[in-house]
C-alpha cells in the first residue's frame, strides 16, 4: 500500500505521515508544494526523510499556479459572498492534480490531505480526485482518527517526536493557509465574529494607519485580460504577483475580516490578506472599462457570482465551469491596455485607464458640442422604453390602485 500526502512541512501533516504508516502499514510519499507561501519548503525534504518517507516531491509551482489558476480567475473578477477573492480556494486544484499525477508515477493506490472534516478543503481536494482520477482511495485522517482535537494531536506528537513549535501550543494561532495570492487565518483568537482580530494575526500586510503618508502609484499593463507589465516592465505571472504583493504590503492593501458560508453549511470568520490580488482585481476592473461592451460585461458580471460559488465549492474540474471560463476567455479579446492604480493607505483605486482597444468615445461623450450625436434621437428611445410604465400608470389612474 502506497499513499501520497499533500505534506506541508507543518505539524498537521507531520502527525498524518506517522498515523499513516501506523494505522495503513503503508508507505507514505510526500508532495510540498512552494505556491508562494513565503516559506522554505526544503527543510520539509529533512522532516519527511526522518519520518522514514522514501519517495519525497518538492516543486515550485509558482508560474503554474499563477498563470492557469489565479489568472483565469481574475479574468472572470471571481469574488465569493460579495467580498472573498477565494485565496484559498483556488490552489486546492493544483495541489490536487499533482497528488494524482505523483499517484500515477509511484505507482501509489491512495491520496490523501490534512484537511478536516468540517471544512471546504476537504471538498475541494476530494471533488478533483474525484474528476481526475477516481480510483484511487482518498485517506482522510482527520475523518477517521481519534485525535479530534488541537489538544489530542499535540499529545500525540510529544509522544512520537514530532517536535511541536512554541507558537501551536499557547493561544496564538489559528489555521493559516498561504500562497501567492492570499494568505488565511482562521480560529482560535479569530472564533468570535464579535471581537476584532488582534493585530499579529495580519502576516502580510502594514496595518494601513501606518502606511505611507504620500500615495504610490503603480501601472500595470494588460493583454486580454491578463496582468503581462508592471510599471512597464514585462513580467512572468508570478513574478509580477510578487512584485505587487511587496506595493500592497507596503500601503495596507487587501486586509478582510469576512465571516462566510462554507460549503458543508456552517459559517465561519476568516481573516484575509491579498495585498497584490487586491490591485490586480481592481486593475482589471479598471481596463475592462473602456474594452468591454455593456453587453459582455453585464453578461460576464452575472455569470461572476455562479463562477465563484464553484471555485469556493471545489467544482474547477468540472464542465459548468469550463463553459464559464470558455465564456470569460472570449470576452477579454480586446482587454488590453494599461491601468493607473494608486495606493494610500489600505486603498487600491484605479485612477487612470488607456488602451489603443478602447470602446471610450470623446466625441460621443463630452459636454462640449460634437458631430456624431443626436440628442434628438433620446427622445424616442425614452419614449418606447417608458411605454409600458405609462400603461401601468395609466391603469393605477383607472383602478384607484396598484
Ligand atoms: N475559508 C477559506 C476558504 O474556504 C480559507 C480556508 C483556509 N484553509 C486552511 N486550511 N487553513 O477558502
Ligand atoms: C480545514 O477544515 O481544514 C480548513 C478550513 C476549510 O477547509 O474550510
Amino acid at each position: 500500500k502506497k499513499i501520497v500526502l499533500a505534506y506541508s512541512g507543518g505539524l498537521d501533516t507531520s502527525v498524518i505521515v506517522k498515523w499513516l504508516q501506523d494505522a495503513y502499514g503503508a508507505e507514505v510519499v510526500t508532495f510540498t508544494a512552494d505556491l508562494g507561501q513565503g516559506e522554505e519548503i526544503e527543510p520539509a525534504r529533512a522532516k519527511a526523510k526522518a519520518s522514514g518517507v522514501k519517495e519525497i516531491f518538492i516543486e515550485d509551482v509558482r508560474e503554474e499556479f499563477v498563470r492557469d489558476y489565479v489568472y483565469p480567475m481574475v479574468r472572470a473578477n471571481a469574488v465569493y459572498e460579495g467580498l472573498y477573492l477565494l485565496g484559498t480556494s483556488i490552489a486546492r486544484p493544483l495541489i490536487s492534480k499533482r497528488l494524482v499525477e505523483i499517484a500515477h508515477e509511484t505507482g501509489a493506490d491512495a491520496v490523501a490531505h490534512g484537511a478536516t472534516g468540517k471544512g471546504n478543503d476537504q471538498v475541494r481536494f476530494e471533488l478533483a480526485f474525484a474528476a481526475l482520477d477516481p480510483s484511487l482511495k482518498v485517506i482522510a485522517p482527520w475523518r477517521e482518527w481519534d485525535l479530534n482535537s488541537r489538544t489530542k494531536l499535540i499529545a500525540y506528537a510529544e509522544q512520537h517526536g514530532i517536535s511541536v513549535p512554541v507558537d501551536k501550543r499557547g493561544e496564538a494561532p489559528f489555521s493559516v493557509d498561504a500562497n501567492l495570492w492570499h494568505t488565511s487565518s482562521e480560529g482560535k483568537a479569530l472564533e468570535d465574529p464579535a471581537e476584532e482580530a488582534p493585530d499579529f494575526v495580519y502576516q502580510r500586510t502594514e496595518d494601513p494607519q501606518s502606511a505611507p503618508d504620500t500615495p504610490e502609484y503603480v501601472t500595470v499593463g494588460f493583454e486580454r485580460g491578463d496582468a503581462v507589465s508592471l510599471n512597464g516592465k514585462v513580467m512572468s505571472p508570478a513574478e509580477l504577483l510578487t512584485a505587487l504583493n511587496e506595493i500592497g504590503r507596503k500601503h495596507g492593501v487587501g486586509r478582510l475580516d469576512l465571516v462566510e458560508n462554507r460549503f458543508v453549511g456552517m459559517k465561519s470568520r476568516g481573516i484575509y490578506e491579498t495585498p497584490g490580488g487586491t490591485i490586480l482585481m481592481a486593475a482589471h476592473r479598471g481596463i475592462e472599462q473602456i474594452t468591454l461592451d455593456r453587453g459582455a460585461m453585464h453578461l460576464k458580471d452575472e455569470l461572476m457570482p455562479r463562477y465563484a460559488r464553484l471555485v469556493y465549492e471545489g467544482f474547477w474540474f468540472s464542465p459548468e465551469r469550463e463553459m464559464l471560463q470558455a465564456a470569460i476567455d472570449e470576452s477579454q479579446r480586446h482587454v488590453t491596455g494599461e491601468v493607473r492604480v494608486k495606493l494610500y493607505k489600505g486603498s487600491a483605486n484605479v485612477v487612470g485607464r488607456s488602451s489603443a482597444e478602447t470602446l471610450y468615445s470623446l466625441q460621443h461623450v463630452t459636454f462640449e458640442e460634437d458631430e456624431v450625436y443626436n440628442q434628438k434621437d433620446a427622445e424616442g428611445f425614452i419614449r418606447l422604453n417608458g411605454l409600458r410604465l405609462r400603461l401601468m400608470a395609466d391603469r393605477k389612474k383607472r383602478l384607484g390602485k396598484n
